[in-house]
C-alpha cells in the first residue's frame, strides 16, 4: 500500500480533481481515472501512492538524464540554499554558481557557443534565442530580418514564439492565431515523407526544401531556422546523417542563424553529449533544458555565439541595457544543482552508457517489429519510439487515432513501465543509468503489452 491509507489517498484524489489543472491531460478522462500520484523515486524506477513499482520509461519527462535519488544533488542544494538562497541577474548582479555553471556550459558545446543566458526550461530558452537572433540582425541594420523557419512534427514549448515555432497543429489550433513570421517545412520523417520519396534516392529533398524555403520568403526576412536534433515530442524522428550538415551549409548561404533545440536531446540523451555532435555540425544558438539539471530543480539556458554577442555588446544603443530576462535567470540553487548533475553525468560515464546501453535499446525494440501492430521502430541513443499502424503494408494509421497507443500505454503501466503514447506512437526514453539488464525487462514488458494490444485491436 506504499505506507499510506485509503482515506488519505482518497482525500489526495479529491485535492487533485477539485484543484488541478493538469497540462497536456484530456480532462475528462483526468476526471473520470483521477490522478496517479508519484511518491517516491529511485534510480530507473518510480513508486506510486499505492506502492506500485514502475521503470520510468520517460525519465520523467525526457529530463531525469541522471536518474532519480541521487542525494549528491540534494545536498548542492541545500548548501546553497544555506549560503544564498537567490540573487538576481539583472542589472550585472552575479553570483557563484551561476558563473560556473555557464563556465561548464561553454566548456560542453562546440564551437564559439560561449555566452549562456540562463532560463527557467525549454520554452523560455527558445523563446530568448528567438528574440535574440531579430536583435542580432537589428542591430546589425537589417530589422527586416525577422522570419523563423522551423519543421513540421517538431515540439519547441508553450508560449507563443515557441508555441509558433512548434510543428504540431493539435497544440495550436485553440490557441491561434500563432505569431506573423513563422514558416514551417517538412521534417526528415522518412517514414511518411511528405515528398512520398524513400532515403537514399530522395536526395534529402527535406532539407533542399529549407533552401527554397528561404529564397520564396526573401533570405533578406529570414532571421533564424530552429530545429530539434532528434525531433521528440513529434514522435521521435532522428534524420540521415547527411540532413544537418546540409542544413547548415543552407544556413550558411543566406545569413540565417541555425538555433539547436537540444532541451531533450543535450546532456547525454543520444549517446553525445549534445545532439548536434552527432553530425560535428555547429550551431549558431542553442537551447538547453531537461538534462542540465536531471529535472531535480528547473533550469534552462539560451546559449549564442561569441559574434553574436560582440554584436550586443557594440551595437546597443548607447545607455541602452539588453532588455530581455526573468526574475529567476541564473537562479544560484538551480545552478548548483546544474553544476552537481554534470559533475554526476561526467564521473560516471553516462553519455558513454547512453551510447552503449541505447545501442541495446535499439536493437531490443527492433526485436518487436515482428508483431503485427508495429508499423516503425526508430531512435538514437536513449530515445526511442515505436509507432502503431492498422496495416503495415500501407502504413494505414488505426480509426480512431490513439486508442491503441493507449492501451499499450495503459497495460505498460499495470505491468510496471511508465511510458508515453503520443497518437499511437509509443515514446521510450529511459535514464541513462539504466543497464541492459533493465532495458531487457522494460522491453519484456513492453512486448506483452503490445501482444495483448494487438490480439484486441485483432479481434
Ligand atoms: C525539444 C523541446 N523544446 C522545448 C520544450 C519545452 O520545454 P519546457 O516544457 O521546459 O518549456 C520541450 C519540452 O518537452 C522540448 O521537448
Amino acid at each position: 500500500m506504499g505506507g499510506y491509507d485509503q482515506e488519505f489517498i482518497e482525500s489526495l484524489r479529491e485535492g487533485d480533481l477539485n484543484h488541478i489543472l493538469h497540462p497536456f491531460t484530456k480532462l475528462k478522462d483526468h476526471n473520470q481515472q483521477g490522478p496517479r500520484i508519484i511518491t517516491k523515486a529511485e534510480g530507473v524506477k518510480v513508486e506510486d501512492i499505492e506502492g506500485n513499482s514502475l521503470f520510468d520509461g520517460l525519465s520523467g519527462l525526457w529530463n531525469v538524464n541522471i536518474g532519480h535519488h541521487q542525494l549528491e544533488v540534494a545536498d548542492a542544494v541545500r548548501e546553497q540554499m544555506g549560503t544564498l538562497e537567490y540573487a538576481p541577474s539583472f542589472f550585472g548582479y552575479s553570483n557563484i554558481p551561476a558563473i560556473k555553471l555557464a563556465e561548464k556550459v561553454a566548456s560542453l558545446l562546440p564551437g564559439s557557443l560561449n555566452r549562456v543566458m540562463f532560463t527557467c526550461g525549454g520554452s523560455e530558452s527558445n523563446e530568448s534565442n528567438l528574440k535574440m537572433a531579430r536583435y542580432y540582425f537589428k542591430l546589425k541594420g537589417q530589422p527586416e530580418k525577422i522570419k523563423i523557419v522551423s519543421r513540421n512534427q517538431a515540439y519547441h514549448g508553450v508560449s507563443m514564439g515557441a508555441l509558433s515555432a512548434t510543428g504540431i497543429p493539435l497544440f495550436w489550433e485553440m490557441f491561434e492565431p500563432l505569431l506573423p513570421g513563422f514558416v514551417h517545412i517538412p521534417s526528415p520523417y522518412c517514414y511518411r515523407c511528405e515528398f512520398q520519396k524513400e532515403y537514399p534516392s530522395c536526395d534529402m529533398e527535406c532539407a533542399h526544401e529549407l533552401d527554397k524555403v528561404i529564397q520564396e520568403e526573401g533570405p533578406e526576412t529570414v532571421a533564424a531556422f530552429i530545429a530539434e536534433p532528434v525531433i521528440g515530442a513529434g514522435g521521435v524522428i532522428a534524420p540521415p546523417d547527411e540532413y544537418f550538415p546540409i542544413i547548415r551549409e543552407i544556413c550558411d548561404k543566406h545569413d540565417v542563424l541555425f538555433i539547436a533545440d537540444e532541451v531533450i536531446t543535450g546532456f547525454g540523451r543520444t549517446g553525445k553529449m549534445f545532439g548536434m555532435d552527432n553530425w560535428g555540425v555547429v550551431p549558431d544558438m542553442v537551447s538547453i533544458a531537461k538534462g542540465i539539471t536531471s529535472g531535480y530543480i528547473p533550469l534552462g539556458a539560451a546559449v549564442i555565439k561569441d559574434e553574436m554577442y560582440e554584436t550586443f555588446l557594440e551595437k546597443t544603443p548607447e545607455g541602452m541595457p539588453f532588455l530581455h530576462g526573468f526574475t529567476y535567470n541564473g537562479h544560484p540553487v538551480a545552478c548548483a544543482a546544474g553544476l552537481k548533475n554534470i559533475e554526476i553525468i561526467e564521473r560516471d560515464g553516462l553519455v558513454e552508457n547512453a551510447a552503449e546501453v541505447g545501442a541495446h535499446l535499439q536493437a531490443q525494440l527492433q526485436e518487436l517489429s515482428d508483431v503485427s501492430i508495429v508499423g516503425e521502430v526508430r531512435g538514437m541513443g536513449m530515445m526511442s519510439a515505436i509507432e502503431l499502424v492498422d496495416d503495415k503494408e500501407t502504413k494505414e494509421h488505426f480509426e480512431p487515432l490513439g486508442a491503441p497507443g493507449l492501451q499499450v500505454a495503459n497495460k505498460s503501466w499495470q505491468k510496471g513501465l511508465l511510458t508515453r503514447a503520443i497518437g499511437d506512437t509509443l515514446a521510450l526514453a529511459p535514464p541513462l543509468t539504466c543497464t541492459k539488464e533493465d532495458i531487457d525487462q522494460i522491453c519484456n514488458i513492453f512486448r506483452e503489452s503490445l501482444e495483448e494490444t494487438d490480439k484486441e485491436v485483432r479481434g
